[in-house]
């Protein structure tokens, strides 16, 4: 077996340890890995990396039991790397892992095995990617804050008392109880803490884990930032009560959760990946899914799933280990976040003239894709992060975002990095660039990618254009016959086509026939091909349905075109400024006969008037969301296709399935949309059941 190394090119993460030298290199590296982990700082690995690393230690352990290193992180709390001089009541464990439904399903018999008889029920709860804490209360009041340090005795960091949020300085009643969870920073947090940092004068944060290790330890910073905190733990303290003792040993986990919340502590019960109790491996295995699922959607980082065994009774039989409990395990998730290497940064100019850095990546795989590019927002980004080509860097990607690049990993620099240069010109077409925004854009704006506009103008979610791919655009933008979209409709001539070459009589004729069929396509169609800035297919419909007729669209002003639904205050200007843009090329393809109406679509009633939000058609007021494979009636039809079909009968067209969601069209191949609905109780279509229901208008 071969593996791929987190850090190809700084450090190969073996399968296998071949002597005991290797295996004494490796202790080193996962040791050194595991003090930066706990005491939030970066390490040459990711977590990936790391499991890799510390199996082959064991496997190298299990062959050699006689050349074990007093340093080996194996068995170990925290991999053995940090101390602590506030002894915990109980040892703060680990948790061992699992990696499958296999290994799972392996793991409860083994727990069964072991109490002798089946285990009553299951607690299913996020793995929050962040640090342990145990919080003590005395008399309701918030007293310390300890990490989980060796597991027998932890770091006071008490300090960060009032930062944390979810951790209230005085509980609903004055119990005296020590609440234990996970201190973690939301994704939001995350990036406020990093600007804060780098306004500074530090170095960005490498993912937000990092960012609440440093934070929590960090003493004297001029500087402020918050956490969060979730709960999965409750247990007495000396003071706490004979009766409350009693009540905390032998409740179940779920009941004890249920307690700090009515206390006023964060658990996951405030999210969408609530802790929930189910009898069967079988929905242990479902709610393990579900959770993955919504993974990519969660404000906060996890890294798996924890499994208990819910029942007190169940935990005592099953025991604890030196380093975990036996009757807990984690369902380790693929990890979204790896090491990689910044080979290049490209400069691309899109339809509108934004100029976008793209960072070059050394490819990496994650979460079962390999990942080459990332976005790199802007220039001031680049800046700001002080990122470098040659740059260690940790790349996230979770589910279909955009992988991006958090930050550089700046101890791993060789000081052969360079600088990353930025263009001086347009490299689309070497104007000038416009640099006043922190997004750049070619001085030009849309007329610098005249072909990719054009190009855009004609695909099949906009003009639908068959014979004008994007070879013949550039033929026709060269030859200078074609210098913006009006010009298709009322400057090209079918001479100038038939001179051209690689156009015979009946190439010609085709062409000249698409461009008038695009003639016919609806207001919604004409609008996306115009390119507006902010706006795509799915906007430009919700514009051209809320105002029905090209005409009101340009009269409308910033408040008006507010009220489209999913234009908001920074929107609005920027549409209507494009519209003012746009208006001669707007003027000219109405002359020439493109549709300036948005077939069914009522326009809104006069200022003052109030809106009725009566819609007619088989979907009115639903929200609609299609996934997988269209069959049968509507095998034919793209997503976006779909989407039209879906607003033409008064419903809304959605890309994610959330509560509010009405409907999930599941076609073929259905994945994790179809897995959220479930989860969620949102009714389910097949492709024939919708087509039956919005039959009257399909053709
Ligand atoms: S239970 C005795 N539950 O994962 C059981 N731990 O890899 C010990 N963690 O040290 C912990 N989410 O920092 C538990 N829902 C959860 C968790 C969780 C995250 C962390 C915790 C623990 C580590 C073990």
């Amino acid at each position: 077996m071969t593996t791929t190394s987190a850090v190809p090119s700084a450090l190969p993460a073996p399968a296998e340890l071949p002597d005991a030298a290797a295996y004494a290199q490796a202790v080193e590296e996962a040791r050194a890995a595991a003090a930066a982990y706990y005491e939030g700082g970066t390490s040459r690995l990711d977590d990936d990396a790391y499991d890799r690393l510390v199996r082959a230690i064991t496997a190298y352990e299990e062959a050699h039991p006689d050349q074990v290193l007093p340093d080996s992180p194996s068995g170990k709390v925290a991999g053995g790397a940090v101390e602590g001089d506030v002894p915990h009541t109980v040892p703060m464990l680990s948790l061992d892992n699992v990696f499958s439904d296999e290994e799972f399903t392996a793991w409860t018999a083994s727990v069964e095995r072991r109490i002798g008889r089946e285990v009553a029920s299951w607690n299913v709860q996020p793995k929050l990617d962040g640090l342990a804490i145990a919080a003590r209360y005395e008399d309701g009041r918030l007293a310390r804050l300890i990490t989980r340090g060796d597991g027998s005795a932890g770091e006071d960091v008490s300090h960060a008392i009032g930062t944390v949020v979810g951790l209230p300085a005085e509980l609903a009643e004055p119990v005296t109880v020590e609440v234990r969870g996970e201190v973690l920073m939301t994704t939001a947090q995350f990036e406020h803490a990093n600007q804060v940092r780098t306004e500074h004068g530090g170095a960005p944060f490498a993912n937000p884990r990092n960012a609440a290790a440093g934070t929590l330890r960090a003493k004297d910073r001029a500087y402020t930032v918050e956490m969060t905190f979730f709960a999965y733990g409750l247990l007495p303290l000396p003071g706490t009560g004979e009766a409350l003792t009693t009540e905390l040993t032998e409740a179940a986990h779920g009941a004890l959760m249920d307690r700090a919340a009515a206390w006023g502590v964060n658990t996951p019960a405030s999210t969408r990946v609530a802790g929930v109790v189910v009898p069967t491996v079988e929905e242990v295995l479902a709610r393990v899914k579900e959770i993955a699922a919504l993974r990519a959607e969660l404000p906060f980082g996890i890294d798996g799933i924890v499994v208990k065994a819910d029942l007190a009774a169940d935990q005592r039989a099953a025991g604890t280990g030196t380093r975990a409990p036996r009757w807990a395990v984690a369902f380790k998730l693929p990890a979204v976040e790896k090491i990689t290497k910044l080979l290049g940064v490209e400069w691309n100019v899109g339809r509108t003239g934004i100029i976008a850095p793209r960072a070059v990546l050394e490819p990496v795989e994650i979460d079962g894709s390999t990942v080459t590019y990332a976005t790199l927002h802007n220039p001031a980004d680049i800046t700001r992060r002080d990122l470098r080509l040659g740059d260690h860097v940790m790349v996230y990607k979770a589910g279909d975002i955009i992988p991006r690049i958090e930050a550089p990993v700046a101890h791993l620099r060789t000081g052969e990095e360079q600088e990353i240069a930025f263009p001086a010109t347009c490299p689309q077409c070497g104007s000038g660039i416009d640099t006043s925004e922190q997004r750049w854009r070619c001085e030009r704006g849309r007329n610098c990618y005249l072909v990719a506009s054009i190009s855009y103008a004609a695909g099949r979610d906009q003009l639908d254009i068959e014979g004008l791919g994007h070879t013949r655009v550039v033929q026709l933008v060269e030859a200078g016959l074609v210098e913006s979209l009006p010009d298709l409709f009322d400057r090209l001539t079918r001479e100038q086509l038939l001179a051209l070459d690689r156009m015979g009589e009946t190439s010609t004729d085709n062409l000249m026939a698409a461009l008038e069929a695009a003639k016919r396509q609806p207001l919604s169609r004409v609008l996306c091909a115009l390119g507006i800035r902010g706006t795509g297919r799915s906007m430009s419909r919700r514009i051209a349905r809320h105002f029905a007729t090209m005409d009101l669209i340009r009269a409308a002003d910033a408040e008006a075109m507010q009220r489209v639904d999913g234009i908001g205050p920074e929107k609005a200007p920027v549409i209507v400024a494009e519209l003012a843009e746009l208006s001669e090329q707007i003027d000219r393809l109405a002359a020439a006969g493109l549709t300036m109406t948005e077939p069914g679509a009522t326009p809104p009633p006069p200022p003052g008037e109030t809106e009725s939000d009566e819609v007619a058609g088989p979907l009115a007021g639903m929200k609609v969301v299609v996934t997988g494979a269209m069959t049968g009636p509507l095998a034919e039809l793209s997503r976006n296709q779909m989407n039209e079909l879906i607003e033409r009968a008064g419903g809304k067209s959605s890309g994610s399935v959330s509560k509010n969601t009405s409907l999930v069209v599941a076609g073929e191949g259905a994945g994790s949309k179809r897995a959220k609905a479930e989860s969620l109780g949102v009714r389910l279509a097949t492709p024939d059941e919708f087509a039956a229901m919005v039959a009257d208008l399909l053709d």
